[in-house]
């Protein structure tokens, strides 16, 4: 195969997930250079579509309890016991991790922008950050789920309502093996014409 001793190339090819990493704060200057690479992400026009809210300690608590408040909407008894582990869990999720990127679009007013290559950008930063966190030997979760789609969870973030959540980046030192993943041929996804 061509320019398997590529950086790039070997970068995006061990990429993974991590779902479990430490308690411990990576420097803001991390996060900082995360968001710089989302940053770099080709942008139709220029428009700059993307926006970051960066939560830390208690940031992601607050967060937690307005998923927790939308999930109990959904919830037919939320004081049963059921419903409270529900609830439990929602508030605790923002704390699987000690660094939140929130990475959102925000529609510009740009004459030829269309709303979802602005969405598209958005989400080209997002592998971006989850590239740049990997060469920071720092591990990132892209996690989305009903809160990305929550008007409540953007009121509370300070997003405009025409705002669109396309990451939930979760952050931090790796507390698990980063394995390999299995190659699947893209073969069958190519149209040769
Ligand atoms: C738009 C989008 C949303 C995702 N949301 C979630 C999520 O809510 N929870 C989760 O565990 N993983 C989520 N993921 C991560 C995928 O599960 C993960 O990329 C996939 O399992 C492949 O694993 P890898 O990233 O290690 O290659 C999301 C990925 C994308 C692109």
């Amino acid at each position: 195969m061509i320019g398997t001793e590529n950086a790039v190339l070997e970068a995006l090819r061990t990429r993974r997930s991590v779902p479990k990493v430490r308690e411990e704060t990576p420097p803001r200057e991390m996060i900082e250079q995360i968001i710089e690479a989302a940053t770099w992400a080709p942008n139709h026009h220029r428009t700059s579509p993307w926006r970051f809210v960066v939560l830390t300690g208690e940031a992601r608590e607050a967060l937690g309890e307005v998923m927790a408040t939308e999930a109990a909407r959904t919830l037919r008894d939320p004081e049963s016991e059921e419903g409270r582990a529900i609830l439990a869990k929602q508030r605790t999720k923002p704390l699987r991790a000690p660094v939140i990127i929130v990475a959102a679009a925000v529609p510009q007013p740009h004459p030829k922008a269309i709303e979802i290559e602005e969405i598209e950008a958005a989400a080209a930063g997002v592998e971006n950050m989850l590239l740049a966190a990997q060469a920071l030997g720092l591990g990132a979760m892209w996690r989305t789920g009903k809160p990305a789609y929550s008007a409540a969870v953007k009121r509370h973030l300070g997003l405009p309502s025409d705002a669109h959540i396309v990451a939930f980046v979760y952050v931090g030192y790796p507390d698990v093996p980063i394995l390999p993943r299995e190659r699947i041929s893209p073969a069958p996804f190519i149209d040769w014409r």
